[in-house]
């Protein structure tokens, strides 16, 4: 064991990993990882939460969620990268976990509640629904970490997490600490209809899109709604195009960007060119990588499987310290 400290984050095989999840959440992993031991999880138990009608959707995406991590930066040699459904003893802590949780704070949960709404057309009446952030306590306690790199709409859940660990605490003595969440500085990257970015809505651009069909895009997206003609004068303050230029134009540029757009003497056309460049020079490196690991698919399982090892030979270490404070080691 090192004496780093621990982060544990994870992340719903449901689709391929788009902008948002890069600048939102994985920008954090890339740094956490320089000087942390990390633990990253394809979390497909908490995938099969909703998506149970399906579950080979699920199996698919796993292998398509490895190679962004991998396509991203994300480095099986300094970060433990497994899959949940691998290493048994989250469902066993899972399972100890919910002996303890109150069903009042599992009801009252605002994401619980969310989506539900959201999601009217899938039967979410379900004990693994309602269970989700007890088996995400699990998954996080499971490992001792300090923190917890997570999107805002996971806070409701880590704080669950933390109530979850001071109750067991407070019933068999000092156990998990509480761990904290990260959060991305940036503001959020809407999409590219200024909409919140979701796959589900159509306004994203995955990681792994081909540049061809990223093009045609960019060119269609929503600007500054007042700017109707070039001879306006336009404020990249309201723009919904801007923030991805101080996501991916280098500095000077952007500056340029704000003065010419201010005074009219650059369009929203040429604009988008410049966005077109910026983006096609973030990509292309993260393509290329993806493209390895497309090729061999060996190589991409054997990363997965040595991950899987090394979190399951440290979960059966923790989870032997967590039965004895359960005196549950017969
Ligand atoms: N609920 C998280 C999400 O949807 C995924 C997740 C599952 C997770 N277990 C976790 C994130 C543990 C952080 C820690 O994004
Ligand atoms: Fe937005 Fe650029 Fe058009 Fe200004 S010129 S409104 S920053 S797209």
């Amino acid at each position: 064991m090192n004496n780093l400290p621990r982060i544990v984050s994870g992340m719903r095989p449901t689709g391929p990993l788009h902008l948002g999840h890069f600048f939102g959440v994985l920008v954090n992993w890339l740094e956490l990882q320089k000087n942390n031991e990390c633990f990253f999880f394809i979390a497909d138990w908490h995938a099969l939460t909703s998506e149970y009608t399906n579950p080979h959707r699920i199996k698919d995406f796993v292998p398509e969620l490895l190679k962004d991590w991998l396509a991203i930066g994300l480095d099986p040699e300094k970060s433990i990268i497994f899959q949940q459904s691998q290493v048994k003893a989250h469902a066993e802590l899972h399972m100890l976990l919910s002996m303890l949780t109150p069903l009042t704070w599992l009801e009252r949960n605002p994401t619980y509640k969310e989506i539900r709404q959201e999601l009217v057309q899938k039967d979410l009446n379900t004990y693994g629904f309602l269970g989700y952030p007890v088996l995400m306590s699990a998954d996080i306690l499971l490992y001792f970490p300090s923190a917890v790199p997570v999107g805002q709409d996971q806070l409701p859940h880590l704080e669950l997490t933390r109530e979850i660990a001071r109750r067991f605490n407070y019933i068999n003595g000092d156990t998990f600490p509480e761990p904290k969440a990260v959060l991305t500085n940036d503001a959020k990257l809407l999409g590219l209809d200024g909409r919140k970015m979701s796959k589900s809505y159509g306004n994203s651009i995955a990681l792994s899109e081909p540049l061809d069909a990223i093009r045609p895009k960019i060119m269609s997206m929503l600007t500054d709604t007042n700017r109707t003609r070039k001879t306006d004068a336009g404020d990249p303050h309201i723009c919904n195009l801007y923030p991805y230029h101080e996501l991916l134009t280098d500095k000077n540029t952007c500056a340029e960007i704000v003065d010419s757009c201010k005074n009219a003497s650059i369009g929203c056309v040429d604009c988008k060119k410049i966005l077109i460049n910026s983006m096609e020079a973030f990509l292309a490196p993260i393509q290329e990588k993806r493209a390895v690991f497309d090729a061999d698919k060996d190589l991409l399982l054997n990363i997965l499987h040595e991950g899987n090892a090394k979190a399951n030979k440290r979960a059966e270490e923790n989870i032997i310290l967590i039965r004895e404070k359960l005196s549950f080691n017969f």
